[in-house]
């Protein structure tokens, strides 16, 4: 058992922090609101998380995490200390300001101490940040890892108890090895690299994933223009040994293919915001990064392909009741960081439709333009009269919904399916003008 520090009470270092007390090991997460700290000592998550709430008081209940804003003390009272601060994009590249502020008051306490301390950065950093810009705050003799996340927003404690595998960068034997220990009880593959390459294996990981989605999403465009509906396409693709490979009759890996299907364009707090500080690493080192550049691109113009497809129905939508389901950028998650629904939004509101929107747990931001926004109690509540709805997030609530449901309440049945979660035979024979994402209704 180890006596770990988590700085950053966020989604990753909360996450990160009760799945390694669940391992076995004793955690102190620390923040800077008294109130989030509060919230965690009483068992209660800040954030909407699957499963989260109840490991937390589990853990709370077992002593093994607590919560506080006592920095110095919890870095002091503990053998391994992880960074997991927010590194957000300012004017698309990477700022690293809480990392380093959060590093120089790590070694303000690990200057006096003289048991053998590791510090591990969790936090995605470009190439080159652990080596250049952490270590040399650190007093030397400290341990020093790399350990990437790679956990699924929604998916997330799963993910954290059950990694694939553990990337562990490390600056030296030693510091690995005492670092390694957290994870003694994962049986998964532990790879051990060099601090950058750690930090490549982050990036890499998110650009592939983004540019599978972007991928998908120019077959939409592509399949949509030629009449040819793209989950045709896709549906025949998957099926690709080489994608989700086939072993002894089972097909393994199958989730692989999940981030090859069309839809609104990826958002949340990783992969637009990493793809755009990987491109601007890439461009500082003298690389054009080329492919990431129009993934980047493709994304950005993705949502407004859903206004698009309401447009061609309804040619404009000054004055139209439009209807939003969906504002979390995934289901499962409260989160609308970067969420295509955002976008889509703010686009209805430019071009003077009047929104009804609902989402069953995430809140729309504050703002001028979603003010105007109506926030309906119920699905139904939204679709009422509305002459048209976009169906952003794959809510489970959402896909149970009927041609009837939708038929009932609105004043025109069009639906914009932005995930394609409704069967289109169904929709259309029913007397929907239904199109989605990758198809378009040819009447
Ligand atoms: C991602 C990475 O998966 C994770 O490894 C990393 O640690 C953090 O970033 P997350 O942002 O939680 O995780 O969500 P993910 O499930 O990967 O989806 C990201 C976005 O891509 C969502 O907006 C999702 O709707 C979209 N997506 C995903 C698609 O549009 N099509 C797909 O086929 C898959």
């Amino acid at each position: 058992m180890k006596k770990i520090s988590i700085i950053g009470t966020g989604y990753v270092g909360l996450v990160t922090g009760v799945s390694l007390a669940a391992l076995g090991n004793s955690v102190v997460c620390v923040g800077r609101q008294e109130s989030k700290a509060k919230d965690i000592n009483h068992g209660k998550s800040p954030y909407y998380e699957p499963g989260l709430d109840s490991l937390i008081k589990d853990m709370v209940k077992k002593k093994r995490l607590t919560a506080t804003t006592d920095f110095d003390m919890a870095v002091a009272n503990s053998d391994i200390t992880i960074l997991a601060v927010g590194t957000p994009t300012i004017n698309n590249k990477i700022d690293l300001t809480a990392i380093k502020e959060a590093t120089r008051q790590i070694a303000n306490v690990l200057k006096n101490k003289k048991i053998y301390h590791v510090v591990a950065v969790k936090s995605t950093v470009v190439p080159g940040a652990t080596e250049n810009i952490v270590k040399p705050l650190l007093p030397s003799g400290v341990g020093l890892c790399m350990n990437p996340e790679f956990l699924r927003e929604g998916n997330a404690v799963e993910d954290a108890l059950h990694p694939d595998r553990i990337v562990i960068g490390q600056l030296n034997e030693k510091s690995g090895r005492v670092f390694s220990e957290i994870y003694k009880k994962n049986t998964c593959p532990k790879i051990f690299t060099s601090l950058k390459t750690a930090e490549l294996i982050k990036y890499t990981s998110n650009a592939l994933f983004a540019a599978l989605i972007s991928f998908s999403n120019e077959i939409a465009r592509i399949s949509q223009k030629t009449g040819v509906d793209v989950v045709n396409v896709w549906d025949a693709v998957h099926l690709d040994n080489r994608l989700a490979p086939v072993v002894n009759g089972k097909r393994i890996r199958p989730g692989f293919i999940s981030y090859l299907y069309s839809g609104p364009g990826f958002g949340g707090s990783c992969f637009p915001k990493d793809t755009k500080a990987f491109r601007a690493y890439a461009q500082s080192i003298g690389e054009n990064a080329q492919v990431i550049d129009s993934v980047i691109k493709i994304n950005d113009s993705q949502p407004l392909q859903t206004i698009a497809l309401l447009q061609k129905e309804l040619k404009s939508l000054k004055g139209k009741k439009i209807a939003v389901l969906g504002f979390s950028f995934k289901p499962d998650t409260d989160d609308i960081r970067e969420s295509p629904a955002l976008t889509i939004i703010s686009e209805l509101i430019r071009l003077k439709a009047h929104v009804i929107a609902h989402d069953p747990v995430a809140k729309l931001p504050d703002g001028t333009i979603f003010k105007q926004v109506t926030v309906a109690p119920s699905v139904s509540k939204a679709l009422e009269k509305a002459d048209g709805v976009i169906v952003v997030t794959s809510w489970q609530d959402y896909k149970k919904l009927t041609p009837d449901d939708f038929k009932s309440k609105m004043k025109q049945a069009i639906v914009v399916d932005a995930r394609r979660i409704y069967d289109k035979n169904t929709f259309v024979k029913a007397g929907i003008r239904y199109s989605g994402i990758g198809y378009e209704n040819e009447n």
